[in-house]
């Protein structure tokens, strides 16, 4: 394994870019591989087995084309598949991500928050795990918010019908008095704006990204792969959907031109 070569990162769909952007701005020199798994997504609505099959064959490809790390962006798969990875594709470091209740109960003055996440994440073993070990006398809201990956992958970020889909989940985190709402999946860090609108500004509204970049430094660091190049790294993605679809909703969420190609990686029964 070298430093020069790139980090692997996936998801189910566009929302992982999130989890890009705070690692691209803290290691620039970095290149990251990035696969979105729009043909499965979202993932939420998924068993986990079939989490788990996509989750190995993602992996499996981003090692073929030489990730020396791999970022598992997308809570879904973190929680229902990274120790399946783990075992299946050794060799290669995983950074996974969860939801950060512990911040957010460190953050509460009111002892209530919200978690806004997938379905999958919110009847998971390692939401409940999360809040028995860092919740003490808080009260954590988990909603299971199915509907708003969709809207991130159409690209409707703002307005009323974003508005609309937001209201049966933070209407009552508001009603309880919450002042923390916790972004449980990377796809949610694009309605903040609208999130933070709707829940008004003494609600904080945070989320794993930067955290889970940084978790991703100090595994590289610590494994002596850091990137030692002074050239800008570049970014790449690929997708199991339609290139004309993700394409032009990448581009709106990066803000730039992108890179972007079809690969679909077959589950192996080997
Ligand atoms: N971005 C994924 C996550 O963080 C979304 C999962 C899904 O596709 O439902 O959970």
């Amino acid at each position: 394994m070298s430093n020069n070569q790139p980090i692997g990162m996936f998801d189910s769909g566009v929302g992982g870019l999130s989890v890009l952007a705070e690692l691209h701005a803290l290691r620039p020199t970095e290149t990251i591989l990035y696969y979105a798994d729009n043909a499965y997504c979202p993932y939420g609505l998924r068993p986990p087995e079939e989490i788990r099959e996509r989750s190995v064959a993602i992996a499996r490809l981003l090692v073929e084309q030489g990730a020396k790390a791999i970022v598992v962006a997308c809570n879904t798969a973190s929680a229902m598949a990274i120790d399946h990875v783990r075992q299946q594709v050794p060799g290669v470091p995983f950074i996974g991500l969860e939801p950060a209740v512990k911040p957010g109960v460190a953050m509460t003055k009111s002892k209530n928050i919200g978690v806004l996440a997938t379905p999958r994440t919110v009847s998971g073993e390692r939401l409940r795990w999360l809040i028995e070990t860092h919740g003490g006398d808080v009260k954590v809201h988990s909603v299971a918010a199915a509907g708003l990956v969709e809207l991130v992958e159409a690209g409707i970020l703002s307005g009323p019908r974003v508005d609309a889909a937001l209201r049966p989940f933070l209407d009552p985190m508001i009603g309880a008095g919450v002042d923390v709402v916790v972004l449980g999946c990377t796809h949610y860090p694009y309605l903040r704006s609208a999130i933070q609108a709707y829940v008004g500004p003494e609600v904080a509204v945070i989320d794993s990204g930067t955290a889970i970049a940084r978790r991703t430094q100090s595994v590289l660091d610590v494994a002596g792969l850091l990137s030692a190049s002074f050239e800008p790294g570049t970014w790449s993605i690929q997708t199991s959907g339609d290139v004309a679809e993700v394409g032009p909703v990448a581009e709106l969420l990066t803000g730039g031109p992108v890179a972007i190609l079809h690969r679909d990686p077959k589950a192996r029964t080997d």
